[in-house]
């Protein structure tokens, strides 16, 4: 998949850029190309030297190099590659991007591509989780930029959370998946899962017991048959597969709006377990026991994700699946629910807690389309996850 793929691989300033070394390392093992270009920072934290001994490749650095102008012009070598990979991607690098600066090498090469461009992003969790950043990451992924993590753990800083760039190995996986083709290759396919926590205060929230197994699952079959999938995951107890685009969200509002973003889509499968309400105030503060009284809490509804995007008039996926989960009258409800919502397909799963299905690794779920019920025995999450992008395939006829 990778074999005879040429990468042009654009190191940005942030501390992981040691991990591009061993980056293209794999990518060798691989038998892919490296052609490296590195910005002015990122040659604080790694030296051209290594990167170039490592790629077996001339680094390119400066735009205004008479030489490697006359051997390669810069707008020769943005089309040079089958892809442009960032990694690291910096904070500052996404900004770029998403204004469309160009004031040295590799900000440059990235507008004049013609090329598919791909950003592992690394940053510091603020750094992250600052609006600024979320905002760049959203224009971006407009341009049609795909981003590969990044994960949540612990940092070089000291603190924990999102923004640690992927590791060298799952980038492979996901630039292995990515040039693969499968039936869904070429296909867009939204997949939401997790919970969703809605704020009560700073600290307290309500959610629900949705592990997102069954959501990561659908979502790592998809992208294992070619589908490029963009995975919208609330709070989960599951690690993200590396072959899909991932965007991290927390509440149900937050879940709403990442789906809008990210349409238009071949196919939307609605796994996420979002909450139907939220707290029409969210204290500043903590707040505090009152012995005299209980706090007195107002709910406002969530939008409903399934129900507007099935009865969209521009922009509806092909094929728009919904999950009902119910803990009783499992049936009738997920058929109440079906002729509610407009969607394509419902699928029906009982999560009383006798079936252990939420948290657990196995289910049993009944699909509704408008011509039939399916039953399917009960099977792993990860089974009913195959069955099903097969049953997507046969449903797009690929
Ligand atoms: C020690 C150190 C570590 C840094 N790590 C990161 C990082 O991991 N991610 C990031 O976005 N910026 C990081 N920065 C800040 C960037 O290097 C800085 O924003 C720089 O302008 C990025 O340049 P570039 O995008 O042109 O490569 C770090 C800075 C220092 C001094």
């Amino acid at each position: 998949m990778l074999e005879g793929k040429k990468i042009l691989l654009v190191i940005t300033g942030g501390i992981a850029a040691y991990k591009s070394l061993e980056l293209i390392r794999l990518l060798q093992v691989n038998k892919a190309s490296v052609v490296p270009v590195m910005t002015k920072s990122s040659q604080q934290f790694v030296t051209p030297l290594s990167v170039s001994a490592i790629a077996g490749s001339k680094v390119y650095t400066e735009l205004f190099d008479l030489t490697a102008e006359a051997e390669m012009g810069h707008i020769e070598l943005s089309r040079s590659a089958d892809i442009i990979l960032v990694a690291p991607a910096s904070a500052d690098f996404l900004s770029k991007m998403a204004q469309g600066t160009c004031d040295d090498l590799a900000s440059t090469l990235l507008l004049a591509t013609d090329k598919p461009v791909l950003v592992a992003p690394s940053m510091n969790v603020r750094m992250w989780h600052h609006p600024a950043t979320q905002r760049n990451l959203g224009a971006i992924r407009d341009d049609g930029i795909v981003t590969i993590g990044p994960n949540q753990g612990d940092m070089a800083c000291g603190e924990f959370g999102f923004g640690r760039m992927s590791e060298p190995a799952e980038v492979i996986t996901f630039l292995n998946s990515y040039f693969k083709e499968g039936p869904l290759s070429g296909k867009r396919i939204i997949v939401t899962s997790g919970t969703t926590h809605e704020m009560m205060d700073p600290i307290r929230y309500i959610a629900n017991k949705s592990s997102g197994a069954q959501g990561t699952a659908i979502a790592s079959a998809l992208a294992d048959l070619g589908a490029n999938v963009v995975f919208i995951t609330g709070p989960s107890a599951v690690a993200t597969p590396p072959n899909v685009d991932l965007v991290n969200i927390e509440t149900g509002r937050e879940m709403y709006k990442a789906v809008l973003d990210q349409l238009p889509a071949d196919v939307a499968v609605f796994v996420a377990a979002v909450g139907d309400w939220y707290f029409d105030e969210v204290a500043e503060q903590k707040i505090k026991k009152d012995n005299e009284r209980l706090p007195v809490l107002k709910f406002k509804e969530n939008p409903d994700i399934l129900r507007y995007v099935s009865n969209l008039q521009e922009n509806r996926p092909q094929l728009v699946i919904g999950f009902a989960a119910e803990t009783s009258d499992v049936h009738k409800n997920a058929e109440t629910k079906f002729k509610k919502k407009g969607c394509d397909w419902i699928i029906a799963n009982d999560v009383s807690d006798s079936t252990g299905v939420m948290g657990g690794d196995e289910n049993k779920i009944t699909i509704f389309t408008k011509k039939k019920k399916e039953d399917w025995p009960l099977m792993s999450k990860k089974s009913v996850a195959r069955k099903l992008a097969a049953k997507i395939c046969d449903a797009l006829e690929l």
